[in-house]
């Protein structure tokens, strides 16, 4: 049920147990007068919120404006971290719950929003929506000045070649601090961007007043640093996956919840137009019965921490596997049936136990079903994703996607080269958006938990032999 806002509440009163009445009266209540809400920026306080469910449209959420800061809430109860906070309503109006002194009351402050981002923060937060094209609103294109303070944590591979550049190239983030296990790591780093490093990330969190952290380690090494984030009030853009586990990716989630900060996953191919052009020419291909998925690349399949299931949480399921996973799930929605065979003897002289190539079948009782190949152990790398409907079929091919006809002719096509190298830059500014209100996060912690059943069935089904429903496993 939406929270209405009255069109002539006074621009400024205290809060009335009228006024408070009109805000339970729809979906959030507003704390009682001076009751939860702290003095300082960086303790916590409760708003409860019981008829927001992220998704649902018409509902409410509440974001919370702390020394410029914004964080949206996923959900109630929500923990903020302010001297005020916000109640937006679906109509692009909000409420301002300000306590302007030590004992004094709470006050409420009205205000009409801008058009453009008055909708935003209640889009649904829907794996299988479009981040550029699925929206409702048009995207809020509001100038801003405003500067964050970023620290990169993890400087091996993917920290290094993508985040660190763009980090170090975006105009209006800055690269405060780096922070890596690895004291070598660290150094070198250090003295090639200048910045104070750190080798444990509590420190780090201490030490430096940080907006975000953008977060690149491994698979296990991840859960702790997204909590030591959240528990110091600081947002994350994580690489995938969001978790080892179904139960750590709750864990997470929830965690998030309660700080009250935003985090997004990184999947670059959210931010590439050739992955993001496939549902319109999805769309013209009659009724799809059928798909097919392979992503295939030969390295070493017990190379560090990525050959232990026990450290990776799984092989190429949870690693590159992620990927495709993230766009099947965008593509087509939740699968109501998976099942799974795994591998791990392409390289027997290697010592490894997470798997080094899997099939999934994927079905959906629409009808649809299709099969993804995965494997860490077939040359060349290719990646082709390819839907088939009764009047043609659409083929997704690394840097280029078309659309045929039933006879195989190309209708139309899209091809974009160099489209990897800018997505880290893409998905940094994205992020510092949807920071600022302008842009959803549709790739946050509570939209992987879809994810991490789709892997957690994957290795059930695995295990036992039986076709999994993901959906059951996170009812
Ligand atoms: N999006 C992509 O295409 C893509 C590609 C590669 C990797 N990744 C992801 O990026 C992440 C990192 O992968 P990588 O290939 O860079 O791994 P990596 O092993 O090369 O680097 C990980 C770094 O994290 C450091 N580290 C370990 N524990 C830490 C901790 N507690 N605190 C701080 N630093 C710590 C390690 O010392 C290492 O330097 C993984 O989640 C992986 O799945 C994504």
């Amino acid at each position: 049920m939406p929270v209405i806002v009255p069109p002539h509440q006074p621009s400024q009163q205290t809060l009335t147990s009228d006024v408070r009445q009109q805000f339970s009266a729809g979906s959030a209540m507003v704390p009682e007068s001076g009751e939860g809400v702290t003095r300082t920026c960086r303790r916590r306080s409760q708003l409860r919120v019981p008829g927001w469910r992220p998704g649902r449209s018409g509902s409410a959420s509440v974001r919370v404006g702390c020394c410029g800061r914004s964080f949206p809430t996923r959900g109630a109860p929500v923990r903020l971290v302010t001297r005020n906070c916000t109640i937006r309503t679906p109509a692009g109006r909000s409420a301002t719950v300000n306590q302007h002194t030590r004992q004094g009351p709470l006050t409420t402050t009205e205000k009409r929003l801008p058009k453009t981002s008055g909708g935003m923060s209640n889009r649904l937060v829907d794996p299988t929506a479009n981040v550029l094209l699925g929206t409702a609103s048009p995207l809020a294109v509001s100038p801003s000045n405003r500067r964050f303070r970023a620290a990169m944590v993890g400087l091996g591979k993917q920290g290094r070649e993508d985040h660190l550049p763009a980090l170090a190239a975006s105009p209006s983030v800055d690269l405060v601090a780096v922070c890596d296990a690895d004291d070598k790591a660290v150094a070198l780093v250090e003295s090639e961007y200048h910045v104070p490093g750190y080798t444990n990330v509590v420190d780090l969190l201490d030490g430096e007043d940080l907006d975000f952290v953008v977060v690149a380690v491994p698979h296990h090494a991840g859960r702790d640093v997204v909590l030591a984030a959240a528990a110091h009030g600081v947002h994350v853009l994580k690489e995938k996956p969001l978790a080892t586990s179904l139960d750590e990716a709750q864990e997470i989630t929830e965690a998030c919840q309660a700080a009250g900060i935003e985090l997004m996953v990184t999947l670059q191919r959210r931010f590439n137009p050739v992955y993001t052009t496939f549902p319109q020419l999805y769309d013209q291909i009659g009724e799809p019965f059928l798909f097919e998925a392979s992503y295939t690349m030969a390295v070493d399949p017990s190379s560090g921490w990525r050959g232990s299931n026990r450290l990776a949480g799984g092989g190429c399921i949870i690693d590159m596997g992620y990927h495709i996973i993230d766009t099947l799930l965008w593509y087509f929605g939740m699968p109501d049936h998976v099942l799974a065979h795994t591998a791990a003897v392409a390289r027997p002289e290697l010592d490894y136990d997470a798997e080094d190539t899997a099939v999934l079948h994927l079905s959906y009782d629409s009808g649809l079903f299709g099969t993804v190949l995965l494997s860490r152990c077939i040359a060349p790398k290719t990646e082709v994703i390819r839907a088939i409907g009764t009047r043609g079929s659409v083929v997704l091919e690394r840097g280029r996607i078309r659309r045929l006809d039933n006879d195989g002719t190309a209708v139309e096509a899209l091809a974009r080269e160099n489209a990897w190298p800018s997505a880290a830059a893409a998905q940094l500014d994205h992020f510092r958006r949807v920071l600022m209100d302008q842009r959803p996060n549709v790739s946050g912690a509570e939209a992987h938990l879809a994810h991490a059943a789709v892997v957690t069935a994957a290795y059930a089904s695995a295990a036992s032999g039986q076709m999994v429903d993901p959906k059951e496993l996170i009812a």
